[in-house]
């Protein structure tokens, strides 16, 4: 299929509805279906520390916070809890936390050794770090990096006071992908002070960046965050995102987001319809959870049954092979889907 879609059609087809809204959306899941086959990556993520030294005003996870328990998790009690039982649909691992340098050193790193010989492939969400930690990460085991720039125009990036500037995000992100990272980025649809001409930007540049991933949350506003009355982005508009996404970069690697069910009803599968192909188990042991808190108090957990659900509603299968084995073997050469 050609390319016909550009970054400059992307903010009109964000208002697409009826007819035009389901060719569109199906036009991306046939696009996914092309190069991934209905096959939909399954990773699990475990939320392994909420401490943060970012003060995000869309996130709740923010340090002014003091609302919030901080926890880190203990490396044997995560080991443990893993090695109890995993969905047998998982092929991949994310560890997550704030930007903390110390849950890095002393939870991320040793875990993921532990792991290293597992069947897993092994990503982290980890922020913006010292060159130093992410060679010590890579060597750890983890192959994909995620690192969301949010929004992709300098001013507003401050604005929201998104973590360091746009240039160190940028830099970082270029930074990983030369030294061997898979990076997947993304952005949040809605984010206050957001207009066209951002939005554009933005896409713009996710696109001209060096990934292997791309996600779009919807903008969902948090009590504890500096915007808890601006509106959250419609459900509507952000799977026409996730299909624009998709049509724009067909070989990403675009995620349904849990925060898609709480900007709608059925948004998940709905996501995977558009062509979204990797969804989430959250791991994050139970009592961890409510803590954890990126918007709002009532997330949408997404269990491995539940995920099964989504992915079978939406027409799809569970991939067999690994999102980090799949990526490698894509650049070999030989794609095994
Ligand atoms: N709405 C939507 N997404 C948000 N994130 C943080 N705060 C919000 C919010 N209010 C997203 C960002 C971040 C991810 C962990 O959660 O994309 O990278």
């Amino acid at each position: 299929m050609g390319n016909v879609f550009h970054a400059e059609s992307f903010s009109h087809s964000l208002n697409l509805s009826g007819h035009e809204q389901e060719a569109f959306r199906r036009q991306a899941e046939e696009c996914r279906n092309a190069l991934f086959g209905n096959k939909v990556f399954v990773r699990g993520v475990v939320e392994i520390a909420n401490f943060c030294r970012e003060n995000c005003g869309y996130c709740a996870m923010r340090r002014d916070n003091r609302g919030l328990n901080r926890y880190r998790l203990s490396v044997d009690d995560i080991y443990e809890e893993l090695m109890a039982g995993l969905p047998e649909c998982l092929t991949d691992l994310n560890l997550q936390a704030g930007e903390d340098p110390i849950a890095v050193r002393e939870i991320a790193v040793p875990l993921l050794h532990r792991l290293k010989g597992s069947r897993l492939g092994l990503s982290v969400c980890l922020g913006t770090l010292r060159h130093e930690d992410y060679a010590t990460l890579r060597e750890a085991g983890a192959d994909y990096y995620v690192l969301k720039v949010e929004t992709g125009n300098a001013a507003h990036y401050r604005d929201v006071a998104a973590p360091g500037t746009l240039e160190e995000r940028l830099a970082a992100i270029r930074h990983l992908a030369a030294s061997g990272w898979k990076v997947s980025s993304g952005f949040i649809l809605g984010l206050p002070g957001q207009t066209n001409e951002i939005l554009k930007e933005t896409i713009g540049l996710l696109e001209a960046l060096p990934l292997v991933g791309c996600s779009v949350s919807p903008f969902i506003p948090g009590e504890d965050t500096r915007f808890p009355k601006h509106p959250a982005a419609s459900l509507e508009t952000t799977l026409n995102a996730v299909a624009g996404l998709r049509l724009l970069s067909p070989r990403r690697i675009i995620p349904a987001v849990s925060a898609m069910n709480l900007a709608g009803e059925g948004g998940y599968a709905r996501a995977l319809r558009a062509g979204a192909n990797l969804a989430t188990v959250n791991l994050t042991p139970e009592s961890a959870r409510p803590d954890y808190q990126i918007y709002r108090r009532d997330r949408a957990i997404m269990t491995g049954k539940r995920i099964l659900q989504e992915i079978e509603k939406a027409g799809c299968e569970p991939s067999s092979v690994g999102l980090c084995d799949w990526l490698c073997a894509r650049e070999r050469g030989g794609s095994p889907v």
